[in-house]
């Protein structure tokens, strides 16, 4: 991610509104929160309330794809994203105890190492630019070692899902070609590399789980394996990087809420969910209706592609009293930052580890610190939002 890819396309209803802004766009999602029926100028029904997404998305008429296109440059449905039903439930079985607290637990000491390495890389010079030098690294890294692989194809990692979460091209045909390229290339990739794993003794990582693992009492086979994999790099690599970032250009702007934080650690764990409440790092998610529905008093026809705008239902006044107030101790925080319904987030458990320990870790070491003097945060909200460019000064011990 480079600071000069923020030119995002229309992605989002919220972003046709004459009240965005790149910098702060919680204002033009509560707008859309506030519109009865939303929709694009192309006829696109965008769902943008709490509740009616919640009703919406438990819909059994409301499927994750249109059967024929695929998320992000795949071929085949990746799993779990794109299926639906039983089918889906039946790889959610199979996945959630792998991505459970406690099996994400056991990743903690080397996210605290991991995140230490690269702190030790900046912390004598005073300054650094966070977004390259912690934030995409960390979870790549942490990544790279779950699923057992080397070290030394990070670039692969990289290249691949920023080719699929922000696509070059400016007609959506070209975006489909470059990601379907990128697309190939991790087949290509996951193929050499599993046929490797299937030569030596199961790991214990997470390739290594899928070898072992079954469905219905059969085995994975290659081909699901790796419809897995390529998911969860694209799912769980920039997620993480984009919501680290927008969380640490949030407190280093808001240097109070930040030393509440730091006299009371107990405040962190909701401090990060209210955070991913106001930020929203995946600001909407698509879904595809099969039948005449209605869902909250609002007709769906069948065959109509929605937008569902996690963003904006974060900002609903009616489930987030005073919605643009950040407040650490909010109530009731059922944000949707990891989504809601049945393709709710398989790596939330895991990426509330890395963002608490990451947080705790960069705190510990650096708790003063703010934009450096004369620069801004830039960010860019297409595909994922992201703080690209953090620049920031602190003082050296
Ligand atoms: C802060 C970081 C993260 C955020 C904000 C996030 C957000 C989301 C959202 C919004 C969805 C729903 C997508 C949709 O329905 O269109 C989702 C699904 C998913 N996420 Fe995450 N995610 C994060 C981290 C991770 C990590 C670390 C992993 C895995 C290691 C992961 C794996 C997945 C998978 C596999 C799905 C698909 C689940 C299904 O279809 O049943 N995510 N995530």
């Amino acid at each position: 991610m480079t600071a000069e890819a923020i030119i995002p396309p229309l992605f989002c209803a919220a972003h046709l509104l004459g009240s965005w802004d790149e910098r702060h766009p919680q204002q033009a999602f509560g707008e859309l929160a506030g519109q009865d029926t939303p929709s694009r100028p192309d006829g696109t029904l965008v769902i943008a309330r709490r509740e009616e997404m919640t009703e919406f998305l438990r819909h059994p008429a409301v499927r994750a794809t249109d059967g024929t296109h695929y998320n992000m440059g795949a071929q085949r449905p990746l799993i779990p994203l794109d299926l639906d039903g039983d089918t889906h439930r039946t790889y959610r079985k199979l996945l959630d105890p792998l991505f459970a607290p406690k099996q994400v637990a056991r990743l903690e000491a080397a996210i605290r190492a991991r995140t230490n390495a690269l702190i030790d890389a900046f912390v004598d010079a005073g300054e650094a630019e966070l977004l390259t030098s912690l934030c995409a690294p960390l979870p790549t890294h942490i990544f790279i070692d779950l699923l057992g692989l080397p070290t030394d194809d990070l670039p692969i990692f990289l290249d691949f899902k920023e080719a699929v979460v922000r696509p070059q091209g400016s007609t959506a045909e070209e975006q489909q070609a470059h990601m379907r390229a990128a697309g190939e290339r991790m087949y290509d990739y996951l193929t050499r590399v599993l046929a490797e794993h299937r030569a030596e003794p199961p790991r214990d990582d997470l390739i290594g789980a899928f070898l072992t693992a079954s469905v219905d009492g059969a085995r994975l086979s290659d081909q699901e394996i790796i419809d897995i994999c390529y998911l969860l790099v694209i799912a769980g690599l920039d997620t993480v990087t984009c919501s680290l970032s927008c969380m640490l250009a949030w407190f280093a702007e808001h240097p109070a809420e930040r030393h509440r934080v730091l006299t009371d650690p107990t405040l962190l764990g909701k401090a990060i969910e209210e955070l991913m409440r106001f930020e929203s790092p995946v600001p909407l998610g698509h879904r595809w209706v099969t039948e005449d529905i209605e869902v909250h008093g609002r007709r769906f026809p069948a065959g109509s592609k929605v937008e569902v705008v996690w963003a904006a239902a974060n900002l609903d006044p009616a489930a987030f009293p005073d919605p643009m107030t950040v407040e650490f101790e909010r109530p009731h925080n059922a944000h949707v930052g990891f989504a809601a319904g049945p393709h709710r987030c398989l790596g939330s458990n895991l990426a509330r580890l890395e963002l608490r320990v990451a947080l705790e870790e960069f705190h510990r070491r650096i708790p003063e610190y703010t934009i450096a003097p004369g620069k801004e945060v830039l960010y860019t909200n297409y595909g994922v939002r992201a703080a690209i460019h953090l620049p920031i000064t602190f003082p050296v011990a």
